[in-house]
């Protein structure tokens, strides 16, 4: 049997792996989430976490029975050779909608705003930053059509790009509308590319019986070309009084915000549930096609699901195409914590009481390794070194009975006699280490 991972999936590995780079290291992976976290928690946003599967009904309805994601990429859920009528989830959107309704969180005061992360599944054909299995930080507010909350979403996103250090990002904005709008801009689209069906591609030609508007967020190059040729108007021109003022009223709150963006009247995105508000944010090492993330306003899905009308909004980014992008821009990440205690014993009969001194220090809240073999001081200071510890401590003897630890403090170079009592109130005194570690930049 080979040893391989699934295609289009990846491990993520710890520190000191021979394979490690920044965009697979679950390091790097946690301080993305943990700064997400830092980030939409001060905004208000709670931790929320969903089923990895929902019913395939549930997802079709959600984010459209004409998209690629629902048409191609849908990962079913079988057991004992059954179909289940599940899925794995391809996003996050439809599931927390779901969620936040069976859940009766409706009751709460609105807009209600909830974040998560965890894994996505889409059977696309892998390349760099195109998995089968990726991640997303999502973010989603319920319950407010303010435009207000729009901009305030657009803007955590960015916040929180910025707080892993990116620089090379940029938002992308646009509107794709209320339905009717976009009943206009299909008609539209039908009669401009009806005239012109043998060139489509055969996927396409579907679409322009199902929904035309996924056309032009087709991958097919036949397609593209055709699209580029007949200069097709943008959604953005056909949008309603309405969602003309909610755009403008959206953009007035950047700019006074001093957020960067680009209106792109070319926005489709890829998922069906958008209306009004709908947005990019690009990387210029990611590649045109592909985003670091997106999101929209998504009033109508609520109901879609079964559920009362609630209006909402949200966005999700790929934490691995935010890793290709933090190591394309050669960003670090903060040091890695490290244990404030290495107990090594001096001979082999020693070795239960070193385990025993570090056991008991952790139980006090503290980060005390031990080694499993005896050493020589030299080689136990060189392995307490290595592992970062700021102190060392030998167990002989001498030092079993005297109830005491030798203790070389490995910053000064200090050497002292302490008894095991004291060691917990001596380390304690110093910072203790950050166990999450990856929330601050060192
Ligand atoms: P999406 O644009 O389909 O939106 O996906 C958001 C992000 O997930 C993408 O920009 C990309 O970074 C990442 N992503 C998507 N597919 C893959 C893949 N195959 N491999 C690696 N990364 C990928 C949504 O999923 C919406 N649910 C976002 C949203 C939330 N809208 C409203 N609320």
């Amino acid at each position: 049997m080979a040893l391989q991972r699934p295609k289009g999936t990846q491990d993520h590995l710890p520190d000191g792996s021979p394979k490690l780079r920044l965009d697979v290291s679950a390091r790097a992976f946690r301080h993305v989430t943990d700064t997400a976290a830092q980030v939409l928690e001060r905004a208000g946003a709670a931790f929320i976490e969903t089923p990895m599967f929902e019913e395939a009904e549930l997802v079709k309805r959600g984010v459209g029975g004409s998209t690629d994601i629902v048409r191609k990429e849908m990962f079913m859920v079988y057991y004992f050779g059954d179909h289940g009528g599940y899925v794995l989830r391809p996003e996050g959107t439809a599931g927390l909608v779901r969620a936040y309704l069976e859940n009766g969180l409706k009751q709460l005061p609105a807009p209600f705003k909830l974040w998560t992360h965890g894994p996505m599944f889409r059977a696309e054909r892998q390349q760099r930053g195109r998995l089968r299995q990726f991640h997303q930080v999502d973010y989603e507010v319920l319950g407010s059509a303010d435009p207000l909350v729009d901009a305030e979403a657009i803007w955590l996103m960015v916040q929180v790009v910025q707080a892993l250090g990116l620089k090379g990002v940029q938002v992308k904005l646009g509107s794709i509308g209320d339905p009717e709008d976009r009943e206009t801009y299909n008609a539209y689209l039908r009669e401009l590319f009806g005239a012109h069906t043998e060139r489509l591609s055969d996927d396409s030609r579907d679409r322009l019986e199902r929904n035309p508007m996924r056309i032009l967020d087709s991958k097919s190059p036949e397609d593209q070309a055709l699209i580029a040729e007949l200069s097709v108007k943008p959604m953005l021109d056909f949008l309603g009084a309405e969602a003309e003022a909610h755009f403008t009223a959206v953009r007035s709150y950047l700019d006074a915000w001093k957020v960067a963006y680009e209106v792109d009247p070319s926005i489709v995105r890829g998922l069906d549930y958008y209306r009004r508000t709908a947005w990019e944010l690009h990387h210029a090492h990611i590649g045109a096609k592909s985003a670091l993330g997106g999101g929209g306003r998504y009033d109508g899905l609520a109901k879609e699901l079964g559920g009362s009308d609630t209006p909402g909004i949200g966005w999700a980014f790929g934490v691995e195409r935010i890793l290709i992008a933090m190591e394309e821009e050669g960003l670090s990440l903060p040091a890695a914590p490290q244990p404030q205690l290495y107990v090594a014993a001096l001979d082999a009969e020693h070795v239960p009481l070193a385990a025993q001194v570090a056991l008991g220090l952790r139980a006090a809240g503290l980060w005390a390794d031990f080694g499993y073999k005896p050493q020589k001081p030299g080689n136990a200071f060189r392995e307490g070194e290595r592992r970062g510890a700021s102190q060392v401590a030998l167990i002989g003897s001498d030092e079993a009975a005297a109830g005491t630890v030798a203790l070389k403090n490995m910053a000064s170079g200090e050497q002292s006699s302490v008894p095991v009592s004291e060691l917990a109130g001596l380390l304690g005194r110093q910072d203790a280490p950050d166990h999450g570690a990856l929330s601050s930049r060192s």
